[in-house]
């Protein structure tokens, strides 16, 4: 009896509240609109102030894994970075056509979204986030690394 209010308080709070929610990213586009990477990390130690860069790899669904005996990771693009309220792309295929949609104003991120700005065909593959966050506590720094995938597949645009 005592749990259930409890837990629907937690979910109230976090609902009502604008906490932190990680939401999968949608894995759908459709070819020359845009797309909404998402990708949020939140902070489990929410009071402890912290300081996160975000990195984005991407694999192209026709980039073939040259090694059986290392990891596909192994061969994925840095696409983008995020540090210092800054963004850069860093793939040629992407330039031009990426945005920033994660938390905004602040060094302590959470949410590492970026956008697709024209689909493309190309752009269906493999998309690797990772938050390295760095907890300042009084006296140490603490590091936490968290890594999403997420495979993108694009669908031709609907005629009506
Ligand atoms: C995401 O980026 C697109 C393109 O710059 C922009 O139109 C949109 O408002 C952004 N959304 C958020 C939530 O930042
Ligand atoms: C999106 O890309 C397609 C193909 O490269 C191009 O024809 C179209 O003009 C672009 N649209 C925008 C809004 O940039
Ligand atoms: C998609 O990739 C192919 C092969 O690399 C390239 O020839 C083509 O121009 C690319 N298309 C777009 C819209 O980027
Ligand atoms: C987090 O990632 C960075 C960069 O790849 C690495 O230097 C660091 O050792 C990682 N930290 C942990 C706790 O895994």
């Amino acid at each position: 009896m005592l749990l259930l209010p409890l837990t629907l308080l937690a979910l109230q709070a976090t609902l009502c509240h604008g906490a932190c929610v990680e939401v999968d990213s949608d894995t759908e586009a459709v070819a020359s609109k845009g797309f909404k990477l998402g990708c949020i990390s939140c902070k489990k130690r929410g009071e402890v102030p912290s300081v996160a860069v975000v990195n984005w790899l991407f694999k192209g669904s026709d980039e073939v894994d040259y090694s059986p005996l290392l990891s596909s990771f192994c061969f994925m693009f840095q696409l983008y970075t995020y540090e210092n309220k800054q963004g850069e792309v860093l793939d040629p295929r992407f330039y031009e056509r990426l945005d920033w949609n994660g938390s905004k104003q602040t060094l302590d991120l959470q949410d590492g979204s970026i956008y697709i700005l024209n689909v493309t065909y190309n752009d269906t593959g493999t998309y690797m986030c990772t938050f390295e966050r760095t907890l300042m506590y009084y006296n140490y720094e603490f590091q936490i690394n968290t890594t999403k995938l997420i495979h993108l597949n694009v669908v031709p645009k609907r005629k009506n």
